[in-house]
């Protein structure tokens, strides 16, 4: 079973980044299971000395959450152009730890327009070591009421979509595992 962590880098209750996500975990593959995170929120501030035996309970469940998953699913909106507070934030917790070295991860999409926040996301990902996927998923999703995002989501060939992205990644996951050991 190839085990995947979800973070959506947004807060609002109708997420159209956590929907897709949510979508995702609904149609993964037998073999794989994407779980969604769901302490973004709840996370302090990053803070460096708040590291080692200081690190706050949310901020140690997230970096224990990166390190046993086999691989990290990202769908992430574009806020002025850049990535917003509470992703960069998740990422920073994880950034003088191993969680994040050599961990599989692949973006996805809910907007087709998020063009500054993506390129930053993957920059700041491979800079800390992540094993980016180079394929992505993009369901476009930007302005639509939570119905229709339910409808979208539910279209046959979205669904395919989002197994077949999921299936894909698995293999990279395994492919990495294979290469590592
Ligand atoms: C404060 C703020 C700034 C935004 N800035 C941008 C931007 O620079 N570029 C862009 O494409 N969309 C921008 N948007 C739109 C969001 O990226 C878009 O609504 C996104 O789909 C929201 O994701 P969510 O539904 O998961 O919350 C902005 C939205 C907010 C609230």
């Amino acid at each position: 079973m190839i085990e995947i962590i979800a973070i959506s880098g947004s807060l609002r209750a109708a997420s159209t980044n956590s929907a897709l996500l949510a979508a995702l975990a609904a149609n993964a593959p037998d073999d794989c299971s994407v779980q969604v995170y769901d302490g973004l929120g709840r996370l302090p501030i990053f803070n460096p000395d708040d590291e080692g035996e200081r690190t706050p309970p949310e901020a140690a469940r997230l970096i224990e959450m990166i390190t046993r998953a086999d691989g990290v699913i990202v769908s992430c909106p574009e806020y002025a152009h850049g990535v917003p507070g509470g992703m960069k934030n998740a990422l920073d917790w994880l950034v003088s730890r191993d969680a994040a070295v050599g961990k599989p991860a692949m973006l996805v999409h809910a907007s087709p327009r998020s063009l500054y926040a993506r390129a930053a996301l993957a920059e700041i990902m491979r800079t800390m070591s992540f094993a980016m996927y180079e394929e992505t998923l993009e369901i476009a999703l930007l302005g639509k009421k939570l119905g229709e995002v339910e409808a979208i989501l539910a279209e046959n060939a979205n669904r395919q979509a989002m197994r077949d992205a999921v299936q894909g990644f698995a293999r990279f996951i395994r492919a990495n595992i294979a290469s590592s050991s």
